[in-house]
């Protein structure tokens, strides 16, 4: 502290002159001068992180665009698409969107492993914004649902940790997995065909399964590459951005600048991990033969991390580390307001008090990582924090319970106000308001009402105050730099 330094020295000698009143003004000036100047770190370190202009970007375009808020994630299996799922949720919440969900009879999927319909999607939940439960993925049904400026995004994982995921986490579900002798993977490898019967419900986790919920055919010939390579340039038309797995916090700060999000929006807490124990090391002879096995999957992943590195070259990997450096941080702020401490309390699902804070399990072998929350932190802070860490069927649930009773209260308004004329469905939907431009009804009978421009988003103000961010002290880091 330069300034209390300042004071040991100069007091002692300015004392012997002046007055003791003179003295107090003195020490209030110093104080003053002192706490202004880190009050300045302190908001530089605000702005650059949040990002209310944008400065990081070099060509950047101007960011007083709204935040984008019409998006379709397609969720993949086994590759980190929980933690997005929750992610979008929260965004959705906190922005007052409508995210589709799945109607129950569909389960908390789509009606996964079906082709997405869009009579998979509950009524309540419509006109939808957001997409993200897991669906085999179908355009043109999505087209019908979703309105005409929605961004598309997905992820990819590596196919060899990929398909070991898969193979432990549904050895009790899915049938092709389960024929095989003592659950070996090796065994599996050396005769796929002896246990993957293609046309089993179940089958799409043992064979392609990226490729499968991509919408794609898991069974095409491998000798065939130009089908895998037909298909990759495909998808890159119809997605703006496909994040990797392995570089989640780098495809994360891709989303940023594509959705005109601030840090806030992309902070997560990983879920629905296996435990260290239920993973296994995958025998190097193996690495081959999982990648021959699961050959468009493969081309699909190098397809896309090569994609995304060249979207990082270009975006400048300087800034991309920076802007992975201030994320890394604000998650270390997030935990420490949620757990009191640097890294979560990880607890294998038995250990988990609260029953709805327990991921899914998918068998004894199996152990999933959840968290709870201890008891010590505020209730502002519970209330926040339990969204990060709140389960994908447990979220689901929740967020259908208040969109619904969402639904009927704009029901009733509009049901009390007979003389305004109403569209044919899906009346007065106040939430559009905050949709970004452009938003238009996907088909006219649709009805996708109320398009307003962008408003209070652009305004600072508007930003929710953030327990994590603005009550913890800011790291020196920040304000050096
Ligand atoms: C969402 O709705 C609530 C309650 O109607 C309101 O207080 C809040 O400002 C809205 N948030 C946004 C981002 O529009
Ligand atoms: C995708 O959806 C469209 C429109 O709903 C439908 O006509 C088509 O059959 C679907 N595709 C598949 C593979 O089910
Ligand atoms: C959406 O469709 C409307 C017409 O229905 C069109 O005017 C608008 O340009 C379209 N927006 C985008 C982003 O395609
Ligand atoms: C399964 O495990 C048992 C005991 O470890 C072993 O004797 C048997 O050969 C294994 N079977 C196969 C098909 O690997
Ligand atoms: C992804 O691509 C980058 C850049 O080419 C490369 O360095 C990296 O090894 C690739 N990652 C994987 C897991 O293949
Ligand atoms: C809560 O209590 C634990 C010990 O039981 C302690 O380690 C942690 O720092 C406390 N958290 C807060 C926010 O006080």
């Amino acid at each position: 502290m330069p300034s209390f330094v300042f004071i040991l020295i100069t007091v002692p000698v300015i004392c012997q002159k002046m007055s003791l009143k003179k003295i107090f003004l003195l020490l209030v000036v110093i104080c003053t001068v002192s706490l202004l100047l880190h009050k300045r770190d302190y908001l530089t370190w605000y702005k650059e992180s949040f990002h209310v202009d944008c400065p990081v970007r070099l060509n950047s375009p101007p960011c007083q665009k709204p935040k984008h808020t019409n998006i379709v994630f397609l969720k993949t299996h086994k590759t980190a698409s929980t933690t997005m799922q929750n992610l979008l949720f929260r965004f959705g919440e906190l922005n007052n969107l409508t995210v589709a969900l799945p109607i129950q009879a569909c389960g908390h999927q789509f009606c996964y492993p079906r082709s997405f319909n869009t009579q998979f999607v509950h009524p309540h939940t419509l006109p939808a914004n957001v997409i993200t439960n897991h669906m085999r993925f179908n355009k043109t049904a999505l087209q019908h649902l979703m309105p005409n400026d929605t961004i598309y995004i997905t992820i990819l994982r590596e196919p060899v940790s990929m398909f070991e995921s898969l193979f432990t986490y549904y050895s009790r579900h899915c049938e092709s997995f389960r024929r095989v002798p003592n659950g070996s993977l090796e065994v599996f490898l050396n005769r796929p065909y002896n246990y993957y019967r293609p046309l089993e419900y179940d089958s799409s986790y043992a064979h392609n399964c990226l490729t499968f919920d991509l919408g794609g055919d898991k069974d095409w010939p491998a000798n065939d590459v130009s089908y895998a390579q037909a298909f990759a340039a495909e998808l890159d038309q119809v997605f703006s951005l496909v994040m990797i797995s392995e570089y989640f916090d780098e495809s994360l700060v891709l989303l940023r600048h594509l959705l005109s999000w601030n840090l806030e929006d992309i902070l997560y807490v990983k879920l629905n991990m296996r435990t260290e124990d239920s993973k296994k090391s995958v025998a190097p002879d193996l690495l081959a033969k999982i990648r021959a096995w699961n050959s468009i999957d493969s081309y699909l992943y190098e397809y896309f991390n090569a994609t995304l590195w060249r979207k990082l070259s270009e975006f400048g990997l300087v800034h991309v580390e920076r802007e992975v450096q201030l994320l890394r941080d604000a998650q270390e702020r997030l935990m420490k307001t949620c757990f009191g401490r640097e890294e979560p309390l990880f607890r294998s699902t038995g250990e988990i008090k609260r029953k709805d804070l327990r991921p899914w399990k998918p068998n004894e072998k199996v152990d999933i990582v959840g968290y709870d929350l201890p008891s010590n932190i505020s209730r502002e802070a519970q209330k926040l924090c339990l969204k990060y860490i709140m389960p994908e069927i447990s979220y689901t649930e929740a967020l259908l319970r208040s969109q619904s009773l969402r639904h009927s209260q704009s029901k009733r308004k509009s049901s009390q106000k007979p003389s305004v004329p109403q569209p044919p469905t899906h009346t007065l939907q106040p939430r559009h308001s905050h949709v970004s431009h452009n938003q238009q009804p996907a088909s006219p009978a649709k009805g996708h009402s109320s398009v307003t421009g962008p408003k209070s988003i652009l305004n600072p103000k508007s930003i929710p105050k953030q327990v994590v961010i603005t009550k913890s002290k800011p790291k020196s880091s920040h304000t050096k730099a």
